[in-house]
């Protein structure tokens, strides 16, 4: 990673650590370097899927998780549950319940599940999956921040990886996995795919 990524990668952590504890303070107070840190790190994320042996402190997971947490949900109904693995022997339960999860080098997995408990009564419950949704993205840009990789594995709707996480997870009835976030530090440093295309924005009117 260049070193104009690692500080502004640093600079964004420090600053979703200081929104997640304190008052969140003013672009105009944060200044323009923080709002440019905070930008480069959303540009640079990329999927990370090989990892070192190296742990992740449990202070920077809970952080990370804390980030999670701070998403927007649908009328504020927070319908989520967080499964946090470090155990290698969950990891590897988790490997064998998804066929393209690639956790044999993943330190951690964090699994991102909506609680149909929680979840709006009526029409609206399929806005769970939008509300972790936006969860896992926080989550997968305060990894990056801390300059750890991770990748967002899908699990829900594909029944059979439900079944098998759910499984491998013991998760109550009501507990249904969206995805596994696999986080590591990165053994890899691909570029980030370059996504802007011009022509998808329309403007007013289609
Ligand atoms: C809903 C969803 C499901 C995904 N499932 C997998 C998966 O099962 N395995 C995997 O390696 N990556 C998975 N990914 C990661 C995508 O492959 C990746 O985000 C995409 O190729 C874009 O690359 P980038 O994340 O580097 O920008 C998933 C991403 C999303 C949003």
């Amino acid at each position: 990673m260049k070193a104009y990524y690692k500080f502004t990668a640093m600079a964004a952590a420090a600053l979703m650590i200081a929104a997640s504890c304190q008052k969140q303070e003013t672009p105009a107070a944060t200044g323009a370097n923080s709002t440019e840190a905070v930008i480069e790190n959303i540009m640079t994320r990329t999927s990370i899927r090989q990892f070192t042996s190296e742990p992740i402190g449990a202070d920077t997971l809970e952080t990370i998780l804390k980030a999670g947490m701070a998403a927007p949900t649908a009328v504020n109904k927070q319908p989520w549950a967080f499964v946090a693995v470090t155990e290698r022997a969950v990891l590897d339960s988790l490997d064998a319940a998804h066929p393209m999860a690639r956790l044999s080098t993943a330190t951690a997995a964090i699994v991102v599940c909506g609680d149909l408990n929680l979840a709006i009564e009526g029409p609206g419950q399929e806005y769970w999956i939008q509300d972790c949704s936006a969860a896992s993205e926080n989550i997968l840009l305060a990894a990056h921040a801390y300059g750890l990789g991770a990748v967002w594995c899908g699990v829900y709707p594909t029944e059979e990886r439900v079944a098998n996480v759910k499984a491998a997870l013991g998760l109550p009835e009501n507990i249904i996995p969206l995805n596994i976030i696999t986080m590591g530090h990165p053994a890899q440093n691909p570029e980030p795919k370059d996504k802007w295309v011009p022509s998808k924005v329309h403007y007013q009117r289609w």
